[in-house]
């Protein structure tokens, strides 16, 4: 079913160094299309790279200023474009109402809302010599409430209005914006979120219980869909979000 339809593409993937944005940039290398993979750690980033010869890393942290610049020009020089941008890296931090720090707040907003807006709005001249796609993406239960989590819960429900309004801007330009929303997926969001190992345990286990098909999601069932979503086939869809979350989110 693969067919060529993705080779030479140029992808960027935010937040690939490690769990969804990972096998997101080895799904699209197996295709045939090059990859800049975005993030903090050089090291994780690294560890991406070394899995496909098509895959090339680019520190940054994408909450900081300028980091859209820094970004789209490793873009060009490493890729020549961007075909598929992929708004994907993330911090998440869990806190009660009467517990939300304000570093920690602003972390979040800038690095899952403001990060992908001024990074899609400064690739727009590529995404749209391209006829290019955008991917959010978001999470499962965003639209329902989830305790300890309303920051991040915001900001995924503020990248879901994002993804339907752009869709809706960038369709007379061609390009398209989609999101995927997964639910719970095996990486280490959990202990990048400051969980120690047991609390990620109790985490699992209260998530594997909520979810209709009775399990986790692995990485690379969440990548397929965003590799899809980049085919010719899919060039009638914009402005969807797709659920791959086993259920999750259509429970009562
Ligand atoms: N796993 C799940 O259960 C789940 C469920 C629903 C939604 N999601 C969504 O899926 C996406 C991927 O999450 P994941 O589970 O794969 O988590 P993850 O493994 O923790 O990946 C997040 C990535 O974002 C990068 N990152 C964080 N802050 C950054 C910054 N300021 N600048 C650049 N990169 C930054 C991290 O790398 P560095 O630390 O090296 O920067 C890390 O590689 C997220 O949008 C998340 O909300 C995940």
């Amino acid at each position: 079913m693969t067919g060529d339809a993705l080779r030479d593409r140029s992808v960027v993937v935010t937040g690939g160094g490690t769990g969804i944005g990972r096998a997101t940039a080895l799904a699209f290398a197996d295709e045939g299309a090059r990859v800049l993979v975005v993030g903090r750690s050089a090291d994780r980033l690294a560890g991406t790279a070394g899995l496909h010869p098509a895959i090339r890393a680019c520190p940054a942290d994408i909450s900081a200023a300028g980091a859209e610049d820094l970004i789209v020009d490793a873009a060009v020089r490493e890729l020549g474009g961007i075909d598929v941008l992929v708004n994907n890296a993330v911090t998440m931090n869990s806190a009660p109402l009467g517990r939300i720090g304000r570093d920690i707040t602003r972390a979040q907003v800038e690095t899952n809302l403001l990060a992908p807006l001024f990074l899609t709005q400064r690739a727009l001249p590529l995404l749209e010599a391209a006829k290019g796609l955008v991917i959010n993406v978001t999470t499962a239960g965003n639209q329902r409430g989830w305790p300890g989590h309303s920051v991040y819960g915001a900001t995924k429900a503020g990248l879901d209005f994002f993804t339907r309004t752009w869709a809706l801007e960038l369709a007379p330009r061609g390009i398209r914006v989609a999101g995927v929303s997964p639910g719970p997926v095996e990486t280490p969001i959990g202990e990048h979120s400051g969980l120690d190992a047991a609390a990620v345990a109790v985490m699992r286990d209260r998530q594997r219980a909520r979810v209709p098909l009775g399990r986790v999601g692995q990485p690379e069932e969440v990548a397929w869909w965003l590799v899809n979503l980049a085919r010719p086939e899919a060039s009638f869809a914009t402005g969807l979000i797709v659920a791959v979350d086993g259920g999750a989110g259509i429970v009562f």
